[in-house]
């Protein structure tokens, strides 16, 4: 089948893989967690499949399971500006909380590996629902939902401010007159609320893109607006085809209700997949991956999740009544996720472990290329989506085996590019460059200067 419309492919980086303990495998290369040369690898194959962008998840914090995972991971803009060096054309985008950090500070590291990779940088604001990051940063509790979200908003204005504080053409290079920037050109941002003050400018120019990506991943209420005010590229997690189109929908239309274009902001479930040159090889590796799985990892990750202690429920019976998902302030949305799932589908906590373990709540499959390319493309021509971020259950080998067997099959459809557009990750995305607000403010004086 061909169509013009073609989707993007974000593959999703970790260490070993996205099943919780594909580490252990014998093709997994856990020593390799703080080494360059695996994430070089991986970004290289990456590049050569010509996915738009390598991800990076990221918390201020080590996992309370660090002793049966791998949980130890690198700081993204350290990895990425690595990798940026080594890669020329997939972006790179890197997951930094605003409840966490500050707007100066992550804009300016923003634009910096905007700069330093040409324009291909990307964004994955998040709130940090989860954990106990809070405690690393002299708080006793985390930020509430609602407060998270206001300051993540006002945070991405206000960052859009510092990047915009230099006008295109502020940089002079006038060797003869001894002039390097138009100070005209540089502008204060003087931001003051109860949340932020910054003074600015940046101290760096406007980054090649204008602004990197902004990438958004928040499912609630809150975040679905923030995402139709702010976003351009909305990771999200989905089981059911019905349920990725009814996302869809809500989220395009409230794009619509900012006076913004729907087709500037891109949706990607995320899609957690084991791929096989057979049928009969994918569901061996996918025997090999729940072989790998430890109950008692499960258990704990969901008690937590869950809000209830399943250690005291036997492993083959039935999930216990889970509580109302208004009371649940950490990652609500996936709450719900996993708790429509087990209703619906019935799942024992074994199954439910198995079930997650795989995916973390991401919609996981496992079959042969031709089978992961029919999955993808009837959510992509069904109205579901406008691409994918894929999340191989193995790592290294689970990106190998769709570089190699996916990939092609979803370009003979004609569903996936076989060269980059562009050089920067906006252009390769079909994403404009933004508009610089002090640049029509300077437009405007210069009117009335002349007038
Ligand atoms: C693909 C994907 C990747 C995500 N990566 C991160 C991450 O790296 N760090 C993080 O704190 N949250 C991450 N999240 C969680 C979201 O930011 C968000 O908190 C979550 O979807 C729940 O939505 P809500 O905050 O609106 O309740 C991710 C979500 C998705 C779907």
């Amino acid at each position: 089948m061909s169509t013009n419309r073609q989707m993007i492919l974000n593959f999703f980086m970790n260490s070993t893989g996205f099943h919780e303990t594909a580490w252990r495998l014998p093709s997994a290369e856990p020593e390799g967690v703080t080494s360059l040369s695996l994430y070089k690898k991986m970004a290289l194959i990456a590049e050569q499949a010509k996915f738009h962008t390598v991800f990076l998840a990221d918390a201020y914090e080590l996992g309370e399971n660090v002793k049966h995972q791998a949980l130890n991971r690198l700081e993204p803009y350290t990895l990425l500006s690595a990798l940026a060096g080594v890669t020329e054309r997939i972006g790179l985008v890197a997951t930094v909380s605003t409840s966490y950090t500050e707007p100066y500070h992550t804009a300016r590291l923003f634009a910096s590996l905007d700069h330093l990779s040409g324009g291909r940088a990307g964004w994955n604001i998040v709130t940090t629902g989860i954990g106990k990051t809070h405690l690393n940063f002299g708080r006793e509790q985390n930020y509430e939902h609602t407060e998270r979200y206001q300051r993540a908003l006002e945070f991405v204005q206000l960052a859009t401010k510092l990047w915009d504080s230099w006008e295109d053409d502020a940089l002079l290079f006038d060797k003869a007159r001894g002039l390097y920037a138009d100070v005209e050109h540089i502008h204060a941002v003087r931001h003051r609320s109860d949340i932020f003050a910054v003074e600015g400018p940046l101290n760096l120019p406007r980054p090649p893109q204008g602004y990197p990506v902004l990438a958004q991943a928040g499912s609630s209420e809150d975040g679905k607006e923030l995402a139709a005010r702010i976003g351009e590229l909305i990771y999200t997690a989905q089981q059911t085809l019905a349920d990725a189109q009814a996302f869809y929908a809500d989220v395009k239309s409230r794009v619509e209700k900012y006076g913004r274009n729907p087709n500037e902001v891109k949706i990607v479930p995320g899609f957690s997949v084991i791929v096989g040159a057979t049928e009969s090889e994918a569901k061996e590796k996918e025997a090999e991956l729940r072989e790998s799985i430890i109950p008692e990892l499960g258990l704990h990750r969901l008690s937590k999740r869950l809000k209830v202690d399943l250690f005291s429920y036997p492993l083959d019976g039935p999930v216990p009544e889970l509580p109302d998902p208004a009371t649940i302030n950490e990652n609500r949305s996936r709450f719900e996720l996993m708790k429509n799932m087990i209703e619906s589908e019935k799942l024992t906590i074994r199954q439910l472990i198995e079930r997650v373990s795989g995916g973390n709540g991401h919609r996981t499959f496992a079959g042969t290329a031709e089978k992961v390319a029919d999955e993808l493309e009837s959510w992509f021509t069904g109205g579901a989506c406008d691409g994918f971020v894929i999340r191989p259950q193995a790592l290294p080998s689970g990106l190998e085996d769709f570089a190699r067997l996916v990939v092609p099959e979803l370009q003979r459809r004609g569903l996936f590019h076989t060269e980059y557009r562009g050089t920067t990750l906006r252009e390769n995305l079909g994403l404009a460059r933004p508009n610089n607000q002090f640049s029509a403010q300077s437009q405007q004086r210069k009117g009335v200067q002349l007038a």
